[in-house]
């Protein structure tokens, strides 16, 4: 049964990504711009990333994931990375009746036991309260570095190699994919970045080998779901050939 948002906007059901990986960016400039302080931008930028997840409920996507907070973001001024976990903190609190209604389920990639005590203890309520959720996932990147993940992954898999429990034959790109912080989840097809800049920032690495880029010089806080649609569109104009060829000749037989 096609959404009333699907129904309206010309995209083929059949066509959609089943996973939408977006880097959030360009809050501080969206601030800059307006001669506001920056955490201004993160607050405009929370709404826009409710405004996203509502998008992406609504025309049926399986997996979005957000990247909210690097492992880089951390040396960023005291205050900024408080008032960013103060903003974390208060949307996965305020979130929760809405992606409960909406059977979204929240999980968090990146060092959780990096994060403030109550923003922890707030983010494993959401993820608690929304684990049986199946209608969409929504994964938060908090605390998240992509080598990071992949170190962390390396170190898992050497230790069951040492313990014998696996052999060093057994480590295929599968093994190493069910030991990411995504294990379970397929990979992103689409990757957004806002602000105009062309680069992956330690953003999923392993997962986007074949997702299809966009950039956009739209600064997050004003991201829309029209421009949300319009890329989506442009999407499903793609060609993803993951590395073989189109077999668009007519055969021998
Ligand atoms: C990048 O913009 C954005 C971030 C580092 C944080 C993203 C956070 C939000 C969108 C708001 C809070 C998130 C949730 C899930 C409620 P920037 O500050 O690097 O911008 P700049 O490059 O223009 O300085």
């Amino acid at each position: 049964m096609k959404s009333d948002a699907l129904q309206t906007s010309g995209l083929d059901v059949d066509k959609l990504p089943v996973h939408v990986a977006i880097i959030m960016d360009g809050n501080g400039r969206w601030a800059k711009k307006r001669l506001m302080n920056r955490v201004k931008g993160h607050e405009k930028g929370s709404q826009a990333v409710t405004s996203i997840v509502r998008a992406c409920r609504e025309l049926g996507i399986q997996y979005l994931t957000l990247y909210a907070f690097s492992t880089e973001n951390w040396a960023r001024p005291k205050s900024e990375v408080s008032a960013l976990m103060q903003l974390l903190k208060k949307f996965l609190v305020s979130e929760r009746p809405e992606l409960m209604e909406k059977g979204i389920c929240l999980k968090v990639l990146g060092q959780m036991e990096r994060l403030p005590e109550d923003v922890r203890q707030k983010a494993c309520e959401t993820m608690d309260a929304t684990k049986e959720n199946r209608q969409m996932t929504l994964n938060l990147a908090l605390s998240y570095g992509s080598r990071q993940e992949i170190c962390d992954a390396v170190q898992a898999v050497a230790q069951k190699v040492a313990a014998k429990d696996l052999a060093v034959a057994d480590i295929t790109e599968q093994l190493v994919a069910d030991h990411l912080y995504t294990a379970g989840m397929p990979d992103p097809d689409l990757l957004i970045r806002t602000s105009g800049e062309f680069r992956l920032s330690n953003f999923l690495l392993w997962q986007c080998a074949y997702a299809e880029i966009f950039v956009t010089h739209t600064l997050w806080p004003d991201f829309t779901g029209d421009e949300f649609m319009e890329i989506l569109t442009n999407y499903q104009k793609r060609n993803r050939r993951f590395g073989k060829v189109e077999c668009s000749m007519p055969s021998d037989g």
